[in-house]
């Protein structure tokens, strides 16, 4: 079932209080995810380097008999239910991605029968470690399962990408899906998210760790924040693309190219096409790097994606600035940088094994001196993504 069996017994006795029946339950996980280069190159048909990581949500389900789903959340504190068959309404809670789910798996086969389920996450909420396609491929395999619709885990990832941009209104690209469904332990996993054609490729990092920092800054803007910048992306596209029809997005962009027409652009949509460009090519840069077993350099990459993301993309904030400056300060690390969208959220940092002590205790003590906010660090290590457990397995 589960590794961590505190868990495992924890939602089995919330389940049994909850909802009686306790024969042939369904466990589900679903890990969140750390990008560990390619930042905000998804959307532009670019490269990404995401790994899956033990921060998890874990669940317990049975099968109902009719098409309600009952779900108690242990983090929301809070019982939550819905009719598959009537007509699926927003409400503005944690629920709506699992209705954004179910929305999307009736429009691929026939959705009869829901379940009772109880959730337990052991990744922090909405810290920018897709919590919400952790949850989105929970659910998705869950349901997929119970109706008996088969579907590839790629297929699942688009359709959770669809549940969260046609039913959550967040314009997100495909990696977080992608990762939270495909990923596979001690590796991440390279996408190019224009074929969907990826690559697992082994971590290789012997005496290291990584080591995620929550600067415990809201999100707040993110998601509008968010859209901008693709659009931002999408008028550098159209300028490049009255030039040279040849071009389909920014992917197909190198730097000489983008500097050759720099008279075209405003200033900031100049830096966003930048960044995108360059961080297309650390990706590809960094994954030989990796494959050398060369973590120096692979880290100096991550760095350089930092910096990037801070001055260009312009999607860093001082929190996480300010949490990846205290980490390059410490003796043993070798890249460090902000991962997931921005404007808050988390650092990742990849660090020699006997330092952590140290990271932890300097940067946690810096950081909340200069913040007044108290940073969390997780020592995570890469591993499968979600998958459903039936008991006795
Ligand atoms: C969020 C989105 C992803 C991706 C990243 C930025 O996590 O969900 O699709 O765009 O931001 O790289």
């Amino acid at each position: 079932m589960f590794s961590d069996d505190k868990i495992a017994n924890e939602l089995q006795e919330t389940f049994k209080n909850r909802f009686k029946s306790i024969n042939d339950l369904i466990y589900i996980r679903a890990p969140g995810r750390v990008n560990l280069i390619g930042e905000h190159t998804d959307y532009n048909n670019g490269f990404v380097f995401p790994a899956a990581v033990n921060l998890e949500i874990y669940g317990i389900a049975c099968k109902r008999d009719d098409s309600v789903i009952q779900v108690y959340s242990e983090d929301f504190q809070e019982l939550k239910n819905f009719d598959v068959i009537q007509e699926i309404k927003k409400e503005d809670s944690w629920i709506d991605y699992i209705k954004g789910v179910i929305n999307e798996l009736k429009d691929i086969g026939e959705i009869k029968y829901g379940a009772d389920i109880v959730f337990k996450s052991t990744l922090p909420i909405g810290s920018g470690l897709s919590s919400s396609a952790a949850f989105e491929f929970a659910n998705a395999l869950l349901f997929s399962d119970i109706n008996s619709i088969k579907i590839s885990r790629k297929e699942l990832a688009l359709l959770c990408q669809r549940a969260e941009n046609n039913f959550i209104k967040v314009n997100c690209g495909i990696m977080d899906q992608f990762a939270v469904g495909l990923c596979r332990e001690g590796s991440a996993l390279f996408l190019d998210t224009m074929s969907l054609e990826y690559e697992i490729v082994d971590l290789n990092m012997s005496a290291h760790k990584m080591i995620i920092g929550n600067t415990g800054k809201p999100r707040t803007l993110a998601d509008s924040a968010y859209n901008t910048r693709r659009k931002e992306c999408e008028s550098a596209l159209s300028i490049l693309k009255k030039n040279n029809d040849q071009i389909g997005s920014l992917r197909d962009v190198d730097i000489d190219m983008l500097r050759e027409n720099k008279g075209l652009f405003e200033e900031n949509i100049y830096k966003r096409a930048e960044h995108v460009v360059e961080e297309n090519k650390r990706v590809l840069d960094s994954i030989v790097f990796l494959k050398e077993k060369d973590l120096e350099n692979f880290g100096k990459l991550m760095i350089r994606s930092h910096e990037s993301l801070r001055d260009l993309y312009e999607v860093s904030c001082r929190e996480l600035d300010l949490m990846v400056e205290e980490a390059l300060s410490i003796d043993g690390v070798v890249g460090s940088r902000m991962t997931g969208a921005g404007f808050g959220g988390c650092t990742i940092s990849l660090i020699k094994e006997n330092s952590v002590d140290m990271f932890i205790d300097k940067v946690g003590s810096n950081y909340e001196k200069g913040t007044g906010l108290k940073p969390e660090f997780y020592v995570v290590d890469a591993v499968n993504g979600a998958e459903i457990i039936r008991k006795g397995e």
